[in-house]
């Protein structure tokens, strides 16, 4: 391999290129230095500043050995190797270098999906343009060196340069973890859950605040507390009772799954919410967002809480393509978090993202950027295209069920039904409802067949609600029965309604709000 000369030796280069079929940035350095040829692994120096100046921009700890620096490099999708692939050179001076070959580039450039060249230091530059820009068609990006010899540039210079080389790589810049929480320090909003955030607190409020705004939460967050102290009571309290302290807030699901987490926390934790991400991950109704929200503000464990908010802001900063309802942009987008995680205070990192979403960084339409503590990073921001960002899968849209909705009445009383156990809002009580367009006309035939000519009908109007895959468009009638027909009975007996008071309606049967509009006209 060695062949010696007058001023040095022809040495080939002995390091083959580090890269996989996912690098995303090729870094290009002129030669391996007398120790690196030893350790046949780029950058041995100890006084090589790379390996530091990696482990710092990419929030990573220091790379000691020669595998955990390989593994840095494929895990943040960087390809490493150099200009030349033969010299003259006298020990590991750049300046000695003579008689180069150049390294064909094709082996990576063929297998991996390169987007930016860059080079390490002048002189890898130089033979770039000379001998390799031509082949590659790609320029390159000169970069200050790391090398010992260029000690003019300390370490916050090479950082301020090399910073660049996260953009192409979709990784957010170390530090601006801490910039956030100190905004949050001044800017935190003042919320209930937040003056004593026990483990049950925020998991309530966190289920509470799943799909529904803050503003809408405070009050049933409070209502709660004041019934349901503890899990123990709310373990023990009776299902309709439950129920009403939830309605209006939707999604009935997760109250019931609530309670259903409470009883095993009962029963196998001893009343105490677990202390640990994968057991609060396996109580009913704690997703991964919410494990991750109670074991970082609870617990203080580096936990990371993404929801679509902290996606929205990370796909901002980060400019990243990919639709975030695909799990794997998703994934990418959570490491990022957790990659600018203040680990000493994670619970007031993911409350601080929280806030910076919902009152800064906000969805449809323009955001605050002027106010935002990372306007100076995000590259979103940077290209005037806050708006194209987060890009998503494009909906199916919602399906639309008509509906007749009767509230019938009965010698001042109301009739109530129990909805299926299974499906859209299971087992909560509704207004006797049909499916199809009912006109004036519809419903007085329907209750015609039923119940002869003895009754009072007028119309309440309209009514639409939302779900999530669903729209109910509904017609209200307001219907007096007079006298009550064998027909009707039988059909009250069989479809299971019951009859209660006003007053019941109101304060002990838990009515969804899809039926609100129609309900407040009793
Ligand atoms: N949205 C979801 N969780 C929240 C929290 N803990 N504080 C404010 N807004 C939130």
């Amino acid at each position: 391999m060695k062949e010696k000369n007058q001023q040095g030796e022809t040495i080939l280069h002995p390091i083959p290129p580090l890269f996989d079929k996912e690098s995303r940035i090729l870094i290009l350095g002129s030669f391996p230095s007398v120790k690196s040829r030893e350790a046949a692994f780029f950058y041995g120096h100890p006084q090589n500043r790379f390996w530091k100046l990696m482990s710092r921009l990419l929030s990573e700890e220091f790379p000691e050995t020669t595998e955990e620096r390989a593994a840095l490099m494929h895990r943040n999708h960087i390809a490493v190797w150099d200009t030349i692939a033969s010299c003259n050179i006298v020990g590991s001076s750049d300046s000695s270098i003579k008689d180069v070959v150049p390294n064909d580039l094709s082996i990576i450039l063929e297998n991996a999906p390169i987007e930016k060249i860059y080079c390490n230091g002048a002189k890898s530059h130089e033979y770039y343009k000379k001998y390799i820009e031509k082949e590659t068609g790609m320029q390159a990006i000169k970069l200050p060196s790391t090398s010992p010899a260029n000690a003019a540039c300390n370490m916050d210079k090479l950082i301020d340069q090399w910073k660049q080389i996260l953009i192409p790589l979709k990784i957010a810049p170390a530090g601006i973890g801490d910039v956030l929480v100190r905004w949050y320090d001044y800017n935190a909003r003042i919320l209930p859950w937040r003056s004593d955030p026990t483990p049950y607190h925020v998991w309530i409020s966190e289920i509470m605040l799943q799909q529904t705004r803050v503003e809408a939460v405070k009050k049933y967050y409070e209502r709660w507390m004041d019934a349901l102290p503890d899990i123990a009571s709310l373990a023990a309290i009776d299902d309709d009772e439950l129920m009403k302290l939830w309605e209006g807030l939707g999604y009935y699901s997760r109250v019931r799954n609530i309670k259903a987490a409470a009883i095993t926390v009962m029963e196998e934790y001893g009343g105490q919410l677990p202390a640990n991400y994968d057991q609060l991950l396996s109580l009913k109704g704690i997703g991964e967002y919410t494990a991750g929200a109670i074991s970082s503000i609870a617990f203080h464990l580096p936990k990371a809480a993404v929801d679509g908010n902290v996606l929205r802001v990370f796909s901002r900063i980060l400019a990243e393509e990919g639709k975030i309802n695909q799990s794997k942009v998703k994934k990418t987008l959570e490491k990022e978090v957790l990659r600018v995680m203040p680990k000493e205070r994670p619970g007031d990192f993911n409350q601080a993202l929280m806030d910076l979403g919902a009152t800064i960084c906000l969805p449809n339409g323009k955001p605050l950027c002027e106010q935002c503590p990372w306007e100076s990073v995000c590259q979103a921001h940077k290209m005037d295209r806050e708006c194209d960002f987060p890009m998503k899968e494009q909906k199916k849209p919602r399906r639309i069920e008509e509906k007749g909705v009767f509230l019938i009445e009965w010698e001042g009383k109301i009739y109530l039904h129990k909805r299926p156990k299974k499906g859209l809002l299971a087992q909560l009580w509704e207004f006797p409802n049909f499916e199809g367009a009912y006109t004036l006309e519809k419903a007085r035939e329907k209750i015609e067949s039923w119940n002869g000519a003895d009754y009072k009908i007028h119309s309440m109007g309209e009514g639409k609600h939302i779900f999530s895959h669903v729209e109910w468009h509904m017609t209200g009638y307001y219907i007096r029965l007079l006298v009550l027909s064998k027909k009707m009975k039988n059909l009250i007996e069989e479809k299971e309604w019951i009859l209660v008071s006003k007053e019941e309606v109101e304060n002990t049967y838990a009515i969804p709000s899809a039926f609100e509009a129609f309900r407040k006209r009793i």
